[in-house]
């Protein structure tokens, strides 16, 4: 009985330490963090499930990476594979939602990001394309902050 209860309390102990260092592991904090506990970060590695936002806000990522090394190759870029309107459904992380912030960068950005591959624009290519990652900025400081150095390196000097 008694070694029931001790099992049990480590058990519970061992889940909300878990949960504890989830909690304050999930991805919108500072990266600076994250590389001062790497025992931490372990646990965390095989618990994380990333939201379907943080899912889509990685495939943006990945695709302005494209642009910008197809702009940097002095190519024009003509293909927007991703369906923007998802931001307006896709389900974020426990506990996160649309903030008036939110709303106020969300439209601005989709239009600045399907302005990049606007072949018809007077603007700039490589200035367009600034706009848009300035755009992902813009919502990140106060939205999420942890990949804002990651997203400043999207920027084409
Ligand atoms: C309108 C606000 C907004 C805009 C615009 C925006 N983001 Fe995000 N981003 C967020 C929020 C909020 C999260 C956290 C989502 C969650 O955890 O569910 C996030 C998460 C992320 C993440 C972390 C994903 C993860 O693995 O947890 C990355 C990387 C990211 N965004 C990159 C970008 C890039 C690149 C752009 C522009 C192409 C962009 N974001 C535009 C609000 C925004």
């Amino acid at each position: 009985m008694v070694l029931k209860l001790m099992e049990f309390y480590l058990n519970n102990k061992l889940l909300s330490i878990v949960i504890l260092s989830f909690l304050m592991l999930v991805s919108c904090k500072n990266e600076e963090k994250i590389a001062e506990e790497p025992t931490k970060k372990a646990i965390v590695y095989d618990m994380y499930q990333p939201s379907e936002m943080a899912g889509f806000m990685n495939a943006m990522y990945a695709y302005n990476q494209q642009l910008k090394a197809q702009i940097v190759a002095g190519e024009t870029p003509t293909r927007l594979p991703l369906d923007l309107l998802k931001l307006h459904s896709a389900e974020m992380s426990n506990g996160k939602s649309r903030t008036q912030n939110w709303q106020s960068f969300v439209n601005v950005f989709i239009e600045s990001q399907k302005a990049v591959v606007d072949t018809l624009s007077n603007t700039e290519l490589k200035e367009r394309y600034n706009v848009a990652i300035n755009n992902c900025l813009s919502c990140h400081k106060t939205e999420c902050t942890g990949p804002i150095p990651k997203i400043k390196k999207l920027l084409i000097q």
